[in-house]
């Protein structure tokens, strides 16, 4: 007999699995999953895509605007960034700290290949010391606050808008979750994709070479290797599409015909109709004017607001009231 060592992660994994494919309803899968290895290297690429703007107009917002930021932060603080990724955009904040301070700088992220490629990408900064935690946001952000010193404020990052990935009403609790583990006077600095034409939103959620297409399959390739299922990929097709209502553009993942999948470690059997779609990701657009309600409702004010006119994109600078 073959006894698989299941630890806590691919357990979680495989339950979570269970859960969205197992809804009436619309199926869905929850997006954190698409950051493996894989899905976290294809997403480095999509960044470099035309159609995608967005990371390109978060660090053009960072490279401009990183003293102004830095100076408005009550020093000394040391620094967390919620969802590092290859840590590029982060290299100007942390210059300009580094003009004032000997820097602390933890990234939090749950893909280890995109924290290690992170700690490269910073590591030749002066008088910074990196401390990478592969966890969770907020058993990161825990972990982090658990080791500030006294005197020391916190600075969170929370860029790329990933906050998008939550609908309008879990990303304020997902803030206020973050404003509770923050002193008065601690900051987060939160990237916010705002709204724009469905057009170019489509485009950009699914792009002429298919590298949005192939992140987003890689969820079922995923499974198919951690939890042996046998999803066939051929049979299924990415797609994007607006949710005006929720002013957010998702990801599906779109069944080709009627077909049957099995994933034994989640105990499962599917049945999937012709068209039926598995809704991997939501990333929700923002009024540039919305985000400073949001701030006021978790807890913070919003201090600054500096918007890319190139893709409309805002970086926002919250304080911890
Ligand atoms: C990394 C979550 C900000 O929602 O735009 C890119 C992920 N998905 N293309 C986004 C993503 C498809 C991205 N975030």
């Amino acid at each position: 007999m073959l006894v698989h060592a299941i630890n806590n992660a691919a357990y979680e994994f495989a339950s979570d699995v269970r859960v969205g494919l197992t809804r009436s309803g619309q199926k869905e899968l929850p997006s954190k999953y698409l950051y493996d290895d894989v899905g976290s290297a294809l997403f480095e690429v999509i960044s470099h895509l035309p159609e995608y703007g967005l990371t390109r107009a978060d660090e053009r917002l960072l490279q401009s605007h990183a003293d102004e930021i830095v100076e408005r932060l009550d020093a000394p603080v040391a620094v967390a960034e919620l969802g590092s990724g290859s840590g590029k955009k982060t290299r100007w904040i942390l210059e300009a700290l580094g003009r004032w301070q000997r820097t602390f700088y933890y990234p939090v992220e749950i893909s280890r290949s995109a924290l290690a490629m992170c700690e490269r990408e910073l590591s030749d900064i002066d008088s910074l010391s990196i401390v990478g935690f592969e966890r969770e946001y907020l058993d990161g952000l825990l972990e982090v606050a658990a080791h500030r010193q006294r005197n020391q404020h916190l600075f969170v990052m929370f860029l790329g808008s990933t906050i998008g990935n939550f609908d309008r009403a879990a990303g304020v609790k997902f803030l206020a979750e973050i404003r509770h583990i923050l002193q008065p006077g601690d900051s987060l600095l939160l990237g916010t994709d705002l709204e724009k034409p469905a057009e170019q939103l489509l485009k950009a959620y699914n792009d002429e070479i298919g590298v949005t297409a192939a992140f987003n399959l890689n969820l079922l390739a995923r499974i198919n290797r951690e939890l042996d299922g046998n999803f066939d990929l051929r049979q299924f097709e990415h797609t994007s599409k607006i949710n005006r209502e929720a002013r957010s553009v998702e990801m599906h993942l779109v069944s080709k015909r009627r077909q049957i999948v099995r994933i034994p470690a989640s105990d499962l059997r599917i049945e999937f109709q012709e068209g039926e779609t598995i809704w991997t990701e939501s990333s929700h657009k923002y009024q540039p004017e919305e985000v400073f309600q949001m701030a006021k409702n978790a807890g913070f004010s919003c201090e600054a607001q500096w918007i890319d006119e190139q893709w409309p994109f805002a970086e926002n600078l919250l304080i911890a009231e």
